[in-house]
């Protein structure tokens, strides 16, 4: 198993570390990893968040492990020294156009939720992201100067087609081994670009019958994530919608410090990271919770190697530390064991059995 592990900033550092240490147990000497720099710390070192050998890297591994990218004070500097443009490059160069961002309540965690346990018991959704296009890559973009010899900001919402079937096709795939309902989320009263989103995802849905599909605009979506978590199971939308609804969907959970991610493209090859970000303001103080990273493995070994036993142990594993009353600051209770980020990671070691 040929694997890329890209740590990258902050708290990336510290819960690729422990995540690592996970994949390490489990695979032994079959998992060949090697580490590449990405983000601030690429930027540090080569003047890039992305230099050419982490790219080549990258292409040549049947997986990546990534943790986080991105410093405080980012937005200041120019586009391409920004630690998370080497991340956005990483997920267009390889296509890796579906990003599954699922969100599962563990039974342990119900009173972490910032919702009340009647609404949030048993919640299991899945946000599937578009990941190649949108805002994030639509040209014209940038900042220039107008006729009123102001500053004029400009960026392209921008859709094919193609690029909604084959997302379409991703969600109503994964419904099928789910609850079979999938909820397409776009702003088709306003943006043509999402008329064009939701007329294609309607039409892809007439090849999946079985499967129920409905629309709503991003505002009531995010309405009705807080008022009835549970109504969805599949949650389809674009790259910019994406972003921001999943971590939404993710503090339903508990935690966004829980919660994997994979993105892929058409083969087995994969990115997997927490849905977190770098967190700088926690960065270095072994406190950051590394289940999202530890959980990412888990979905490294299903998607990309089909190791299906692997990744439920490690699944499994996570649900005993919990069970245990094993807990980072972030999903802190009451009468709970409050431990860092390293003495968590090695709980899921000793709980691997
Ligand atoms: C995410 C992050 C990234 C994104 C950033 C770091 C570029 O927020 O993966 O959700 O906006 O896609
Ligand atoms: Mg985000």
């Amino acid at each position: 198993m040929k694997i890329a592990v890209l740590p990258g900033d902050g708290i990336g550092i510290e819960v690729t570390a422990q995540a690592v240490k996970v994949l390490k147990a489990v695979a032994g000497r079959e998992a060949e990893l090697t580490e590449g720099l990405i983000g601030g710390a690429a930027v540090d070192a080569e003047g890039v968040p992305l230099p050419p050998a982490t790219l080549e890297l990258a292409k040549n591994s049947e997986a990546i492990l990534f943790g986080a990218a991105g410093r405080a004070g980012d937005e200041l500097g120019p586009r391409d020294k920004r630690p998370g443009g080497g991340l956005l490059r990483l997920r267009r160069e390889l296509q890796l156009y579906a990003n599954f961002r699922p969100a599962f309540l563990f039974p342990e965690l119900i009173g972490a939720s910032s919702l009340r346990p009647e609404l949030v018991e048993g919640l299991d959704l899945l946000v599937l992201r578009e990941l190649n296009g949108d805002l994030y890559y639509g040209e014209p973009r940038g900042i220039s100067i107008g006729p009123d010899g102001r500053r004029h900001g400009v960026n392209t919402m921008r859709y094919s087609e193609p690029e909604i079937e084959r997302i379409a096709h991703v969600a109503f795939k994964a419904a099928r081994g789910r609850k079979k309902k999938v909820c397409s989320v776009d702003k088709a009263n306003v943006l043509e670009t999402m008329v064009l989103w939701r007329e294609t995802v309607a039409a892809v849905g007439k090849e999946y019958p079985d499967v129920e599909l409905r629309h709503l605009y991003v505002d009531a979506a995010s309405m009705e994530l807080l008022r009835a978590p549970r109504q969805f199971d599949v949650i389809v939308t674009g790259n910019l919608f994406g972003d921001i609804l999943s971590d939404a969907a993710a503090m339903l959970t508990g935690s966004i410090g829980m919660l994997p991610s994979a993105s892929i493209g058409e083969g087995n090859k994969g990115l997997y990271e927490p849905v977190h970000g770098s967190a700088p303001d926690i960065a270095g103080k072994d406190i950051a919770n590394p289940i999202a990273a530890i959980l990412s493995v888990a979905m490294l070994l299903r998607h990309s190697f089909g190791r299906n036993e692997d990744a439920a142990r490690i699944e499994g594993a996570v649900r005993k530390v919990l069970a245990q009353g094993y807990r980072t600051a972030d999903i802190l209770q009451p009468g709970m064991n409050k431990v860092g980020t390293v003495a968590m990671g090695d709980a899921v070691l000793t709980a691997l059995g």
